[in-house]
C-alpha cells in the first residue's frame, strides 16, 4: 500500500490520478464532462454522469499504472466547489440535473436577500459577499422550482451535497452523507467560526436542515468506499474544494503563503492562519483545508477571464491557430506597444466588482499588429492577478501581518514562461513553479496521507515541496508602479464603458 489516489472532479474534466510517497505523478486519466445550457445564464452537469465517469477514471488509473486497490493505502477527494447536487437517500437518483457554481439563475434571490439587509449577517458568519456563485441560494431554487422536492426535503427523504459529498454518497453506496469545512464554506450557509452549519442563514433561505451533510475536517477517515467498487475497500482520509486542495498541496500552510491557479478564469488564495480576517478590499474569506477542528482561513479573489482571453484570440478573433501559439505570438515583439487589454467580457470581479463593465483594448497605433494584443492579451491576465495579489496585501497588512512574499503558481497557463515572468516583473516578488503542477490533486492526496499516517505531518509534506523553476522580478518597481497605474487607467474606461 505505497499510493495514494487523489479522484479530482473539476468543472471540465473528471480525473484520477496515482501519486507515489515522494508526490510523484505515476499514472493520470481523465474523462471530459459535458456541459448543459439549458438557457443563456444557465448551466448544468449530469449529475449521474460526474460520478460513473469518476469511478471509471479511478479504474482506468489503477489499469495503466498497472497497480490494483491493494497498492492503494488512500483515497482523497477534491471537486469543483458550489456545483450543487440534490438526490433521494432511498434510491440515490438526483432530483434534477447538478447547477454548476457558474450558474447565475438564483440571482433575483440574492437580489432579495441584498434588499433585505442580509450582507452584513451573510460577511460575518461565512466570510462571503451575496452572490448566486454560491450553492445556499442555487439549493433553494430547487426547492422552489422543481415539482414536489420542497415536499420530499421536508419529509426528509431528500439529501443535499456539493460534489464532494455526492460522491461519497455513491462511493459508499448511499451510507456516508458528509462533506469537508473548505467545501460547506462555500454554501453560504456555514458559519466559518463555529464549523457547523448556520440554523439562522439556513432559515433565511428557508432550506430544511435534514438536508445537510455532516461537515468533517478536510483530512478525517469519512468513509470506506463500498464493496464491490474496487478489490479492496479503500479508505477515504481527505476530501476538500479544488481550490483549497490546491493551497494544501502547494504546502501554503501558513498565513501570508500565497498559491494562483491559473485556468480559464484564475484563484488565488492567500492562507490567513487561525484568525478571521474580513477583506476591506471586496476579497472573499473561506475556510482553508483543516487537518483537525480548529477553523484555519484563506482570503480567495479570483479573475473570471484568465486563460480565456488565449481561446478569445483563438476562437473570437481568430488571431492564432491554437492556445499554445499564442507564447510565440507574443514573443515575436519586444512588448506589447502600449497596448492593453481588460478582457471585462463578462463585468470584473474583485477588486472591482463591476458586473456592467465590458472588455476593452486601448492604446492602438498604426504600428500596433496582431503580436501586440496577443501580448497585451497575455499580460491581462498578470495584471489581473497583480490586483488582486495587491488587494490581498494590503488587506493582510491592516490586520497586522506581512504582504505576501512570493506567489505560487499551478494550472495549465503556468507552464507560459512569458506570463509568470511578467508576473514577477509586476509583483516584485518571486514567481515560483513547483514540479509537480497538478497541485489540486496532490492536495488531496495530502490530506488522505495525513490522516491515515502515509505521512507523519505536514512539515514532511513541506519538504516534498520542490521547485521547477523560480521568476524574480527584472523590472524596476517605478516602472512596475507606471506599468499597473496605466493598467487602472485601462481599468476605469473599462467600467466606464
Ligand atoms: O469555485 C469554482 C471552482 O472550484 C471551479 O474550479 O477548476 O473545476 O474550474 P475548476
Amino acid at each position: 500500500m505505497t499510493y495514494l489516489l487523489a479522484l479530482d472532479q473539476g468543472t471540465s474534466s473528471s480525473r484520477s490520478i496515482v501519486f507515489d510517497r515522494d508526490s510523484r505523478i505515476v499514472a493520470i486519466a481523465q474523462r471530459e464532462l459535458p456541459q448543459i445550457y439549458p438557457q443563456p445564464g444557465w448551466v448544468e452537469h449530469d449529475a449521474v454522469q460526474i460520478w460513473t465517469d469518476q469511478l471509471a477514471t479511478a479504474r482506468d488509473v489503477l489499469a495503466k499504472a498497472k497497480l490494483t486497490a491493494k497498492d492503494i493505502h488512500a483515497i482523497g477527494i477534491t471537486n469543483q466547489r458550489e456545483t450543487t447536487v440534490v438526490w433521494n437517500r432511498k434510491t440515490g437518483h438526483p432530483v434534477h440535473h447538478a447547477i454548476v457554481w457558474q450558474d447565475r439563475r438564483a440571482e433575483p434571490l440574492c437580489a432579495r436577500l441584498r434588499e433585505d439587509g442580509m450582507a452584513g449577517a451573510i460577511q460575518e458568519k461565512t466570510g462571503l459577499v451575496i452572490d448566486a456563485y454560491f450553492s445556499g441560494t442555487k439549493l433553494r431554487w430547487l426547492l422552489d422550482n422543481v415539482p414536489g422536492v420542497r415536499a420530499q426535503a421536508e419529509r426528509g427523504d431528500l439529501a443535499f451535497g456539493t460534489v464532494d459529498s455526492w460522491l461519497i454518497w455513491q462511493l459508499t453506496a448511499g451510507k456516508v452523507h458528509a462533506t469537508d469545512v473548505s467545501n460547506a464554506s462555500r454554501t453560504m450557509l456555514f458559519n466559518v467560526h463555529t464549523n457547523q452549519w448556520d440554523a439562522d442563514l439556513l432559515k433565511a433561505l428557508d432550506i430544511p436542515a435534514s438536508l445537510m451533510p455532516e461537515v468533517k475536517p478536510s483530512s478525517a477517515h469519512f468513509a470506506d468506499t463500498a464493496a464491490g467498487l474496487f478489490d479492496r475497500s479503500l479508505p477515504i482520509g481527505g476530501v476538500a474544494g479544488d481550490q483549497q486542495s490546491a493551497l494544501f498541496g502547494q504546502a501554503c500552510f501558513e498565513a501570508g503563503m500565497a498559491k494562483n491557479t491559473y485556468g480559464t478564469g484564475c484563484f488565488l488564495l492567500m492562507h490567513t492562519g487561525g484568525d478571521f480576517q474580513p477583506s476591506h478590499n471586496g476579497l472573499l474569506v473561506t475556510s482553508a483545508a483543516q487537518t483537525s477542528t480548529k477553523p484555519q482561513y484563506a482570503m480567495e479573489g479570483s479573475v473570471f477571464v484568465g486563460g480565456a482571453v488565449v481561446q478569445w484570440l483563438r476562437d473570437g478573433l481568430k488571431a492564432i491557430p491554437g492556445s499554445a501559439h499564442v507564447q510565440a505570438l507574443a514573443e515575436s515583439v519586444p512588448d506589447a506597444g502600449g497596448v492593453m487589454m481588460v478582457p471585462a467580457f463578462t463585468g470584473l470581479g474583485a477588486p472591482y466588482w463591476d458586473a456592467e463593465a465590458r472588455g476593452i483594448i486601448t492604446g492602438l497605433t498604426r504600428g500596433t499588429t496582431v503580436a501586440h494584443i496577443a501580448r497585451a492579451a497575455l499580460e491581462s491576465i498578470a495584471y489581473q492577478s497583480a490586483a488582486l495579489l495587491q488587494a490581498m496585501s494590503r488587506d493582510a497588512v491592516a490586520a497586522g501581518g506581512m504582504p505576501v512574499a512570493e506567489l505560487r503558481v499551478d494550472g495549465g497557463a503556468c507552464v507560459n514562461n512569458l506570463l509568470m515572468q511578467f508576473q514577477a516583473d509586476l509583483l516584485g516578488i518571486p514567481v515560483v513553479r513547483p514540479e509537480i503542477t497538478e497541485t489540486t490533486a496532490l492536495g488531496a492526496a495530502y490530506l488522505a496521507g495525513l490522516s491515515t499516517g502515509f505521512y507523519s505531518d505536514v512539515s514532511e509534506l513541506s519538504k516534498l515541496w520542490r521547485v521547477e523553476r523560480r521568476f524574480l522580478p527584472t523590472l524596476s518597481r517605478g516602472k512596475a508602479s507606471e506599468a499597473m497605474a496605466r493598467w487602472e487607467r485601462a481599468v476605469r474606461q473599462a467600467t466606464a464603458s
